[in-house]
């Protein structure tokens, strides 16, 4: 239907055309909007992050409510028709802007939801009390991802105050389950896929790669997010009277893990390797001129050295290779003083992180087979699958990215660098699905510490992104006038 035919515009037509001077006029009206109403902007940024909405803590549920409210609240008052989608855990948000007859549509995907706030202790001020120091904004969720969402609501703001409207079909899909593996927001696009036809989905829920190196991504890993299940007795036990026969749970467990992971980075589940592929050679060239060396990364990431696969770049490594790893053991005595007992449960967090062409379903079957395997006669072990997500790649090939790259060239003096990210995003393989080109970027920086204490979004990146994203709509409706 029309959207077949727009696509067919986008790539055949616009190469054709002359390329055309923007209006300057209009940019710097959008830097004088963002200069005159900076210290606003902050305040309402601030107050969203104020609201704890944590997404995997039951206890923070009507938080996230509040946060979807926070943000409906402020599409209303830009003129979007909102709608809140219950799902069984938090509400996704469907706000559609003023029509533009004949202008192409964008989708824009972000989520309100965030990670758990611990350690505590590390912060150095609140992670919900934001506060600005040295020219950065620190509190949970400033880059990862309610600043980043707030960044492009804030560039519609822009536009609409300074030129009297949006020059094109803006949608926003804000969702509040991302941190958990968009369940909800699965089921609504499977069940309505014409949601995301447009010309371009913008995801900004990514960084740049360094400072100045505007980014794009192609490709994100996928992720299959389990619990390992140990029990070896039927309760506790006196590690005095029977230690020395009666089977203990956390070293069944470490036994289980040292089998499914080498101490060299090798995940030993048998078949994991079977469909990666690696990297092409265009690809590992342009990593190669990014300004991201293994002991910067190193230095970044506060190691001694870096570990893992020792044939493989550090980059192919976090980009293109699978993972498995521990989040968290849970069992045994971990109280205050000392306490003899041979626990009769364990469990392992963990994760598998998947790249291209690897199937989530598939692995996830490989590791419930390794793990069985692996377990010995006398204990009882369960693998429960929490959430998983297909690996993704994006073709930059469509002509919304050349937009991009237009308006980054504009506003950072560079293009975007084709990138990848070992992180996962779960529903971008679905917004994928009515062939709209899935624009992934971002103006994070790499030290902003997503999921980590003391996140920071850097404040000069924030202004710089309104006008990037304000001039990225200007111009996506330009090039197809
Ligand atoms: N925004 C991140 C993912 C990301 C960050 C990708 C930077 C690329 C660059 C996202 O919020 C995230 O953390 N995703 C989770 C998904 C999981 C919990 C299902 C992840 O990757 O761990
Ligand atoms: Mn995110
Ligand atoms: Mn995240």
């Amino acid at each position: 239907g029309e959207q077949g035919k727009k696509g067919e515009r986008g790539e055949r037509g616009w190469r054709e055309r002359p390329t055309r001077a923007y209006v300057f006029q209009s940019m710097t009206t959008l830097r004088e909007f963002i200069a005159r109403e900076q210290s606003r902007l902050l305040g309402d940024l601030k107050d969203w992050l104020r609201i704890p909405s944590v997404s995997t803590l039951p206890e923070h549920a009507g938080d996230c409510r509040r946060a979807a409210q926070w943000l409906s609240d402020r599409l209303s008052g830009l003129g979007f028709k909102v709608e809140t989608l219950e799902t069984e855990k938090h509400p996704i948000l469907w706000a559609v802007g003023p029509e533009v007859p004949g202008a192409p549509t964008i989708v824009c995907y972000g989520h309100y939801d965030v990670q758990p706030p611990d350690p505590l202790n590390e912060w150095v001020t609140g992670p919900f009390e934001p506060t600005e120091r040295d020219g950065n904004l620190y509190a949970r969720g400033t880059a990862d991802d309610k600043g980043q969402v707030f960044c492009v609501v804030a560039a519609l703001e822009a536009l609409k105050a300074t030129t009297g409207g949006l020059p094109l079909n803006v949608r926003l899909l804000i969702e509040g389950e991302e941190e958990v593996g968009s369940k909800g927001l699965t089921k609504l696009l499977l069940a309505e896929p014409e949601r995301t036809a447009a010309d371009a989905v913008l995801v900004t829920d990514v960084h740049m790669v360094a400072p100045g190196y505007p980014s794009v991504y192609t490709a994100l890993r996928g992720i299959v997010h389990a619990e390992i299940h140990v029990r070896t007795l039927k309760k506790d036990l006196h590690s005095g009277l029977y230690g020395g026969a009666a089977p203990n749970a956390i070293e069944t467990l470490w036994h289980l893990l040292e089998q499914l992971k080498g101490p060299n980075g090798t995940i030993r589940v048998p078949g994991i390797y079977d469909r990666v592929t690696k990297p092409t050679a265009k690809e590992l060239k342009a990593w190669k001129a990014l300004p991201i060396k293994e002991k910067g990364f190193s230095k970044e990431a506060g190691a001694k050295a870096l570990n893992g696969e020792s044939r493989v770049s550090f980059l192919e490594r976090i980009w293109a290779r699978p993972t498995l790893e521990v989040h968290g053991i849970v069992g045994g005595f971990v109280g205050a003083g000392a306490k003899t007992v041979i626990p009769a449960e364990a469990t392992a967090k963990c994760s598998l992180r998947l790249v291209p062409s690897q199937r989530a379903d598939e692995v996830a079957k490989l590791l419930k087979k390794a793990v069985k395997k692996a377990a010995p006669k006398y204990a009882e072990v369960t693998v429960e699958i929490l959430s998983s997500s297909d690996p993704v790649q994006t073709s930059l090939d469509a002509w919304p990215f050349e937009v991009l790259d237009a308006a980054f060239k504009e506003v950072w003096k560079r293009p975007a660098s084709p990138v990848r990210s070992g992180g996962s995003i779960p529903i971008v393989g679905l917004l994928q699905q009515r062939k709209a080109a899935v624009l992934l970027t971002g103006i994070g920086l790499p030290d902003d510490g997503l999921h980590a204490p003391n996140e920071k979004l850097t404040l000069s990146q924030l202004w710089k992104g309104i006008e990037l994203f304000g001039r990225f709509f200007q111009m996506m409706a330009e090039r197809q006038k």
